[in-house]
């Protein structure tokens, strides 16, 4: 009895609904429509979905007495499947709707009329026998009932969301109140167990990880140390087109005890990116290089197992991911690489969300300045110099996106944003410097908003901190003679130039 699963039935919220049941300290996980249950559960959710029950309906399963909160279309899921009616579309809700709310012990504690975030076409018609309406919506559409003696409960409004006023005391009273779960999901409780899961399944043989520089990786490693100690071989490839910032990852490593392997095969990667312009080409080249150097330095360790950084949006994505069609631009990963070499796969973090990753590098020691960096792509700056790479180039950019980047994080914006970069374009313009005409290259600034990296908007940057990001750089790197800033959202561009 240790975990509230959430039923997936294709709602964009489902896995911010397992997020909430954490951030009350239980664990929660995302499963799909055809789970088969563990016996470990305490509690279900059934999240809302796209579809209608008109167009889909998946077979619930035998709950056995397992509480179960519907939420959306898991309500009409379960309004059909007990002998009530769900009407077709027409009247729904959409957006803020003001709700009545009567006695429930899922409803316990709050007021007895409150604003809720709706988003259906479908209504609850007539309810199942024996079951209750415990909620009514200002248009007179059922927003909640339930079965208490069946511990079946189902809401209409999305209680996950930020909007829904009392949403977090409603998923409190179903967790704690109705599940009887208590709060024991803590970060220093999964670092103490997953020490000893690490130790138990490794026990004396050697891993390899590689460190990029980026939160994940960093973190997996540092707790795979606290498992196995030296065991744990940590290989830093520079690829020589790393930011200021993550040249010093080893040595942050190393605060914490950790000795990191340094790797210098920049030489390598800059030979084989001689005049290749194309952005996948580029990036297969480095992807493929970083494999090759990595796999020697595997081979030579004699380690039996690869550490791998995965988090667990990776792990419910890649099954969605399988559908997604179109491929925009190939990630670069070192996927492939451990059946190549036959390594056995270890990934401590794959059931944590990003900010638990945080929380448990925070714990175990990692400055706070690292844990809020922003994501990094693997190709590195090798897919923000546009067109051919040169040494040079890469130097130019590194040092334009450390001024942008330290303007941002002087100016307090650094931690607003979910990623800013520059990027150094091909192109070269005209300008004044002194008395003398100048031709110099343009740099454009980019920063945006995000969730997952999957859609963004571009960042709104005040304009005073563009203008100092903009003087700085022109005035420090002679070789920029433009600062331009990018205000396209994704779609239609990516985030990344290439
Ligand atoms: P795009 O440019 O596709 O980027 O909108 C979405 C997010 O993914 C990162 N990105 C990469 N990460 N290898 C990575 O590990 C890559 O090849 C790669 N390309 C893009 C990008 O920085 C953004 O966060």
């Amino acid at each position: 009895m240790d975990e509230i699963v959430v039923i997936d039935y294709g709602s964009q919220y489902t896995q911010l609904l397992a997020r909430r049941v954490r951030e009350l300290g239980v664990f929660s996980k995302v499963v799909g429509p055809d789970y088969t249950f563990t016996g470990k559960e305490s509690g279900i959710i059934l999240s809302g979905g796209p579809e209608s029950v008109y167009e889909k309906r998946y077979d619930l399963p035998q709950f056995g007495g397992i509480p179960v909160l519907g939420i959306c279309y898991g309500m009409h899921l379960l309004a059909e499947r007990f002998g009530g009616h769900v009407a077709k579309g027409a009247h729904g809700e959409y957006g803020l709707t003001k709700v009545k709310f009567f006695p429930s012990p899922l409803f316990e504690g709050i007021p007895s009329e409150s604003v809720t975030w709706m988003s259906h076409g479908d209504v609850v018609e007539v309810l199942p026998p024996n079951f209750k309406m415990t909620a009514i919506s200002e248009t007179g559409i059922t927003a909640a009932f339930e079965s208490e003696n069946d511990k079946i409960y189902a809401i209409q409004f999305h209680p996950e969301v930020v909007h829904t006023s009392y949403g977090r005391e409603i998923i409190k009273n179903f967790v704690f109140g109705i599940c009887k779960e208590r709060p024991e999901w803590t970060m220093n409780n999964f670092i103490d167990s997953e020490i000893s899961r690490i130790k138990s399944v490794v026990k004396d043989q050697k891993i390899i990880s590689a460190i990029s520089g980026g939160v994940d990786s960093t973190v997996a490693t540092l707790l795979t140390y606290r498992a196995v100690g030296d065991n744990l071989i940590p290989v830093f490839v520079d690829h020589g087109l790393l930011r200021k910032m993550d040249i010093n990852v080893p040595q942050t490593l190393a605060t914490l005890g950790i000795k990191v392997k340094y790797v210098n095969a920049s030489e390598l990667f800059f030979e084989k990116l001689k005049g290749v312009s194309d952005p996948e080409e580029k990036r297969k080249i480095i992807g493929n290089t970083f494999i090759e150097v990595f796999e020697r330095e595997a081979k030579a360790s004699g380690a039996t197992f690869l550490l791998q950084g995965t988090i667990y949006p990776d792990v419910i994505e890649s099954a969605a991911s399988s559908q997604r069609s179109a491929k925009i631009k190939s990630h670069h990963n070192v996927g492939g690489l451990p059946e190549k070499m036959n390594l056995k796969v270890l990934e401590p973090l794959r059931t944590l969300f990003k900010d638990e990753v945080r929380e448990v590098g925070r714990l175990m020691g990692l400055p706070d300045a690292f844990i809020s960096r922003h994501p990094f792509p693997g190709p590195g700056l090798g897919v923000r110099v546009i067109g051919e790479i040169t040494r040079e180039k890469v130097g130019i950019l590194r040092d334009a996106d450390d001024i942008f980047v330290n303007v941002l994080m002087r100016a307090g914006e650094y931690s607003k944003i979910w990623q800013a970069f520059a990027v150094l374009l091909p192109v070269r313009s005209v300008g004044v410097k002194g008395d003398a005409r100048s031709y110099e290259y343009v740099l454009a600034l980019r920063a945006v908003d995000s969730v997952d990296g999957m859609t963004a908007s571009w960042h709104q940057i005040p304009f005073e901190i563009l203008r100092m990001a903009s003087s700085e750089i022109t005035s420090k790197i002679p070789q920029i003679g433009r600062v331009v800033y990018d205000i396209t959202d994704k779609p239609p561009s990516t985030i990344e130039w290439e």
